[in-house]
């Protein structure tokens, strides 16, 4: 637990899966405040047999992977909480019906450094592309042969970018500064994009079109499993297939299968539909159990980092201040931009 200098045993904030990271930035910040709150960091992921050690917080920080279901959310609110803070801009994981049946406000951080998200989607993209994963472990090896590692130029290929929103907006027009031709999927277009010449054009004729499909929108209902055995088969042969949105918006058993048929070119992942059980900790001396994770990690055209897009001193830092802002402004009763509710 943090020192400040509120005399009081009740924290303000309990924050789950608080990684070190979490707790430089959050107390920075924190100490910065004229009035620091009491914060208290949890190692572990919220679920419904951790949601207790909530109890007395007012306010529960929590991040991608934790379970914020009714179940979890009925325990905390029956223990007193009124406030969870995402300190994250999806909330996919939320049930927001619940919390606004149980009383619970919900707040995220919409915004904090989209270009974070959108150079590391770029840099797996040319790394993969360009086999980096494979010529650094080459080379650490002494081993200097150049089979196998052959790439293609990005300037003249077409990369699609799926949800041209803060993040894909970036995306798109670093692709574009690397002489690509941009297609992009939104139901809303993005007039700047269009002045830069990036056309706006359905799913089918991006999945036709590109070499490079990059996924940057939400994971909602409409958006879980965009990427299914359908969309895969109209992909051009041999594509790129990059996502750092959410790992729902792929169906990595048909992405498996593409891969294994040898139909889709390459695959760079930040997120993963069962990241849960696996990301944020280190477990280099596990078994991994999960079989199709484990098989995706025997391709050499796979690359997966976990869940790092948003992992950059900036990031940290905004998504401390705007989550510490959240909670003050909302337990002081004033209106807050960030709420998310289910409408
Ligand atoms: P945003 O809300 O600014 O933009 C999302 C865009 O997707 C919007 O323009 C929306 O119209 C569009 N969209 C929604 N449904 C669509 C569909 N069916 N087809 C095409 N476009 C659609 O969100 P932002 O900040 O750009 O973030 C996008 C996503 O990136 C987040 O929802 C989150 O899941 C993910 N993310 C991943 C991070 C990481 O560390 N890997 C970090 C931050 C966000």
């Amino acid at each position: 637990m943090s020192s400040t200098s509120r005399n009081t045993s009740v924290h303000d904030i309990v924050l789950f899966s608080a990684k070190p990271y979490d707790r430089a930035a959050f107390d920075e910040a924190n100490q910065a405040l004229d009035a620091p709150l009491v914060l208290e960091y949890l190692d572990t992921r919220l679920t419904e047999q951790t949601a207790p050690l909530a109890a007395g917080a007012t306010s529960v920080c929590a991040f991608v992977n934790d379970d914020v279901s009714e179940a979890v959310l009925r325990t905390l609110a029956e223990a007193g909480t009124r406030l969870v803070a995402m300190r994250c801009a999806g909330y996919n994981n939320v049930d927001l019906d619940a919390a606004g049946r149980l009383g619970v406000t919900v707040v995220r951080v919409p915004s904090y450094s989209p270009n974070a998200v959108a150079e590391h989607t770029l840099a797996l993209m040319l790394a993969l592309n360009r086999k980096i994963h494979r010529a650094h472990n080459r080379v650490r090896d002494g081993n200097f042969s150049l089979d196998g590692l052959v790439g293609f130029d990005m300037a003249g290929k077409t990369a699609a970018v799926i949800g041209t929103g803060k993040i894909g907006v970036i995306v798109a027009r670093l692709l574009w500064h690397l002489r690509c031709e941009v297609v992009a999927v939104d139901p809303f277009e993005d007039d700047h994009l269009r002045e830069l010449g990036v056309s706006y054009v359905s799913l089918d004729e991006a999945f036709q079109r590109a070499d490079i499909v990059t996924l940057n929108c939400p994971l909602t209902a409409d958006t879980h499993h965009l990427i299914d055995e359908a969309a895969l088969e109209a992909m051009k042969p041999g594509a790129m297939l990059v996502n750092t949105g959410r790992g729902a918006l792929v169906d990595t058993n048909a992405v498996l299968a593409s891969l294994k048929s040898g139909r889709l070119g390459s695959l760079a992942l930040d997120v993963y539909e069962e990241e849960g059980d696996l990301f944020f900790e280190d477990r280099s001396d596990e078994i991994i159990d999960d079989d199709v994770f484990a098989r995706l990690l025997t391709f050499p055209n796979v690359l997966i980092t976990a869940h790092q897009a948003f992992l950059t001193r900036e990031a940290l830092t905004a998504i401390a201040e705007t989550t510490l802002g959240n909670v003050r402004t909302v337990t002081a009763g004033g209106t807050c931009d960030n709420v998310v509710d289910a409408n």
